[in-house]
């Protein structure tokens, strides 16, 4: 018997290393390729008297901080040049697509042209967004004409490539498992559903503005059920319930933490969006942090 000589050896490795590496490839290509399900949508834009409150909320939803404050796209993501992602030229979304096809896309964050899944889109948070309020939105992204130039494709890269097939691994493909809290790239629509598995604690009418704030703001980096987001470093808002009013409205409105620490991302987020809330938004949101954090979260 003769043995197989040391070429031949590394001949096969590397040819099954390679056989591995593109079955990676096509692996990954199929999830960030296939097709999901468009369910339908009643949203329909409300007239222009509507597009200062649209504007309010894009803020407070973030979209301006991902897709630019004129909306033309922008380069929110650059992981060491490995993966680049662009929040898309929404003045020409607005143009290409009908109201409803617009809305599948924020609520449900499914491409309407070719039904593949958003990533880095945070349908999840947008999914409890209600008629009304979509109504507004519309407006205010109809409000822009087509401008600017399509942003370039995603490149996803080996990075994310590897993120994808991590998600794929989790027990059960990430169907039971809160994928928000694995760590790792998902397409929306996972998304989307794992958040309406694990919305945050109902606490009766009396709260259901507060919790509605929370549901559709918040949980973007704090955790579908409020109970924080490994990916985005939002913790447990049971943190809100040591808060007393006239601190929480100082941070909502400055960025500045109780004990006046700066608190980066999140002192940010509320010096460039959060402070467009109304007091009556933000008396909301608090007495429902409290009256959750009270409930043991
Ligand atoms: C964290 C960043 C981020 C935020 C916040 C965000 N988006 Fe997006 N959005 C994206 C990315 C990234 C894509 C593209 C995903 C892809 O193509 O896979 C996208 C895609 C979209 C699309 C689909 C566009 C098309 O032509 O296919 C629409 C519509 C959209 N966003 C609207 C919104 C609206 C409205 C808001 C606020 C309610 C919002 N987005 C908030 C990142 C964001
Ligand atoms: C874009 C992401 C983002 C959004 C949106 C966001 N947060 Fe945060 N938040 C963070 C991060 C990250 C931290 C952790 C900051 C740290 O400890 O360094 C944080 C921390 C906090 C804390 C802890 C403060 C402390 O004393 O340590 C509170 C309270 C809080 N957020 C409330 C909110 C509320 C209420 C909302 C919705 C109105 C919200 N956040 C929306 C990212 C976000």
């Amino acid at each position: 018997m003769r043995l197989p000589s040391i070429g031949k050896i590394l001949l096969f490795g590397l040819g099954g290393l390679a056989l591995l590496g593109l079955a990676a490839l096509a692996v990954s290509e199929y999830a960030l390729r296939r097709a999901y399900p468009l369910h339908p949508e009643r949203a329909a834009a409300a007239g222009p008297e509507a597009v200062a409150e649209g504007r309010r909320l894009a803020k407070l939803y973030g979209c301006t901080s991902c897709h630019g404050a004129a909306l033309q796209g922008l380069r929110y993501n650059d992981d060491a040049g490995l993966v680049r992602n662009y929040a898309p030229n929404l003045t020409l979304s607005a143009a290409k697509y009908s109201d409803t096809q617009l809305a599948q896309a924020i609520r449900q964050g499914v491409s309407p042209a070719d039904r593949r899944a958003l990533w880095g889109m945070p349908s999840a948070t947008f999914a409890a967004i209600t008629d009304g309020e979509m109504a507004a939105l519309l407006a205010f992204l109809r409000s822009f004409p087509p401008a600017g130039k399509p942003t370039p494709g995603d490149n996803p890269g080996v990075a994310a490539r590897i993120a994808v097939l991590r998600g794929m691994m989790l027990p059960d493909g990430g169907r039971n498992s809160d994928p928000a809290r694995a760590g790792t790239q998902q397409p929306a629509p996972l998304l989307v559903a794992a958040a309406a598995r694990h919305p945050p604690r109902d606490l009766g009418p009396l709260h259901q503005k507060g919790r509605h704030l929370a549901m559709t703001i918040c949980a973007e980096c704090h955790g579908s059920d409020l109970g924080g987001d490994v990916v985005e470093g939002g913790p447990d808002l049971i943190l809100a319930g040591a808060y007393d009013r006239a601190d929480f409205v100082r941070l909502m409105r400055t960025g500045v933490a109780a004990g006046g620490r700066d608190l980066g991302l999140m002192s940010a987020v509320a010096r460039d969006d959060l402070r467009v809330f109304t007091d009556e938004e933000i008396a909301a949101l608090h007495a429902y942090l409290v009256a959750r954090a009270n409930a043991g979260g």
